[in-house]
């Protein structure tokens, strides 16, 4: 170095830069800081020569050393942050992530209450033996009506609402969205040999819309076909389901003479609740010992083989367990019903 004072802060600046532009790692970085600025350093060094100055010089010469004091210790911090920034964009590369990507949302949600009402129906169930099979939404009169034994002008028809589907090109007659999960009955039966027993959950569809009604609703179907099997076999399943899906309320049920043109005998089921002393009933599902005509379409002995059927409401039955008012606040999508209805 040169015993000027001048150009000994020159060749420290030099010396400087040109240890600084090479590539550093936060520890290498460290020791050149201190290397000029530490203790032994190079400018420490200079610093100290002014004590044998003019107090001219002193003045002149002191404030250069600030200076480079100060450029030395802003590169530094400017390298230890792009080494800091680098580092992590390295660690980002390494793991793959693209550190581009928007944050997900946090979001809080929970499984819809119909969703799960169909869960604790099929838990229930699935005890039973009942395995599950889904079908089509879009069906044909065959499948909704035909098949299931409903004369071609039956009244019970009329009843469904039905929405009608217009298909291009599609030559099985009309198709319409299935009015009720019955219509898996056909699909699933037939052309297989029993015993089978099964429960088809899925939306079905009515033209129908007040508190108790929607255009779309769940329905969950059961089906039983077995050799020796009577009514006394569905009043009993359907019983102790019933008293399961309600465990710990206070319910009674009934079974009443009905129609549906695919079961024979047919029942409605209905659950009495005690209101204030008096039992008050409501139904709640329909039942009975499928119509040798329905088996016999799916080409299934009906010497051999009875069966036994079920349909129930999925939203009715969501209601009842938790005191729902009206069916449509299943569908309308408040954030406030959550916590109103403690799901
Ligand atoms: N499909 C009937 C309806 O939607 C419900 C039903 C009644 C299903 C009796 C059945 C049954 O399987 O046996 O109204």
């Amino acid at each position: 170095m040169s015993e000027k004072p001048n150009e000994k802060l020159d060749d420290c600046m030099l010396s400087f830069v040109e240890k600084i532009s090479v590539h550093h790692t936060l520890p290498s970085l460290l020791d050149l800081k201190s290397s000029f600025l530490g203790k032994e350093g190079l400018l420490t060094a200079l610093f100290k020569g002014v004590a044998g100055l003019s107090i001219e010089e002193k003045k002149i010469f002191g404030s250069k050393i600030n200076e480079l004091k100060i450029f030395i210790e802003e590169r530094v911090l400017q390298t230890m942050q792009s080494i800091k920034i680098e580092s992590i964009n390295s660690k980002f590369q390494a793991s793959q992530v693209d550190i581009t990507i928007p944050a997900f949302e946090n979001k809080i949600g929970k499984i819809h209450p119909i969703t799960q009402t169909i869960d604790e129906i099929v838990k229930i169930f699935y005890k039973y033996g009942f395995d599950l099979r889904f079908d089509r939404e879009i069906e044909t009169n065959f499948y909704n009506f035909d098949a299931l034994n409903f004369a071609p002008l039956h009244p019970a028809r009329g009843m469904h609402d039905s929405f009608f589907v217009k298909i291009p090109n599609e030559t099985e007659g009309d198709y319409l969205l299935r009015t009720h999960t019955s219509s898996v009955q056909i699909r699933s039966m037939f052309n297989q040999q029993p015993p089978f027993c099964f429960l088809s959950p899925g939306r079905t569809y009515r033209c129908d819309m007040d508190r108790t009604h929607t255009p779309m609703f769940n329905q969950v179907e059961g089906v039983l076909v077995e050799q020796n099997i009577s009514f006394a076999n569905l009043k009993w399943i359907i019983e102790q389901f019933l008293k399961e899906f309600f465990n710990g309320m206070d319910i009674t049920v009934r079974f009443r003479p009905s129609f549906f043109p695919f079961t024979e005998p047919s029942a409605e089921v209905d659950i009495g609740i005690n209101v204030g002393g008096e039992i008050k009933y409501l139904e709640v599902l329909g039942c009975g010992v499928i119509h040798p005509n329905v088996l016999q379409n799916c080409n299934i002995d009906t010497t051999k083989y009875t069966g036994l059927a079920f349909g129930l409401g999925v939203e009715r039955f969501a209601m009842l367990k938790h005191s729902i008012y009206d069916l449509r606040d299943f569908f309308d999508n408040k954030k406030w019903w959550i916590s109103h209805y403690g799901f």
